[in-house]
């Protein structure tokens, strides 16, 4: 991501925040516990949104003008025991069955292998351990919407820090041997058209 990507981030973000993002954020996050990372946790968004029962907390993000933004809000945050980490969701510097969750919104449309980013998170979690998504993805495929994304797409990914507008995500979660508990599709309101559909859900590690 651009310098000029992370100054603008929050504001592009601040209408849906409001409208869904920091309730489903919440929501998401209440039941997490224990061993926690992030991925891809860009500016902080949901470092508000960690409880007391989160023992340690590794926020990871591997681009640097991200980071220092993130940097600034853990700081403010005042929340004890976490820490910044600049590995990338395909390189997570951690040993195998780590985590009791893992946490990564609006992240998979962006890392460069969701398949091989995936196989990752589920060798740093702990059998058991759950995955936590939050991620806008392809409209159904035949929909003009999805005729729009695929058309889309490059500009998107060129101006957007590789971010895919079609991306089946809940299928990725799937083929990386995750077994989804929790799901839900639910339009992002107040985001562009084409960024609209979304999940969100847990995930665990058989
Ligand atoms: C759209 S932002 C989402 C930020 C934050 N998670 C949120 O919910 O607002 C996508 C983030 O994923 C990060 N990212 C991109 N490629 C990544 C990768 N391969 N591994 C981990 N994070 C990545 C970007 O640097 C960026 O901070």
């Amino acid at each position: 991501m651009s310098l000029f990507i992370s100054f603008f981030y929050d504001k592009v973000m601040a209408a849906t925040e409001e409208a869904c993002l920091r309730e489903w954020r919440k929501q998401l996050l209440a039941p997490v516990h224990g061993i926690v990372m992030e991925i891809g946790a860009g500016t902080g968004a949901n470092i508000a949104f960690y409880s007391d029962k989160v023992e340690q907390l590794i926020l990871s993000e591997p681009d640097k003008d991200m980071r220092k933004k993130l940097q600034t809000r853990l700081a403010d945050s005042g929340f004890n025991n976490a820490s910044i980490s600049a590995a990338s969701a395909e390189d997570i510097d951690a040993e195998d069955n780590t985590f009791d969750f893992i946490s990564a919104s609006l992240v998979c449309c962006s890392v460069i292998c969701p398949h091989t980013a995936l196989l990752e998170i589920k060798r740093v979690l702990k059998p058991g351990g759950k995955l936590i998504f939050l991620e806008h993805v392809a409209a159904e495929e035949g929909s003009r919407r999805r005729t729009w994304q695929n058309r889309f797409n490059p500009f998107w990914r060129a101006v957007a820090g590789n971010c895919h507008l079609n991306r089946d995500t809940e299928n990725s979660i799937l083929e990386a041997g995750f077994e989804i508990r929790e799901i839900q599709r639910e339009s992002l309101r107040k985001a562009m058209p084409l960024v609209r559909p979304s999940i969100r859900g847990i995930a665990a590690k058989p």
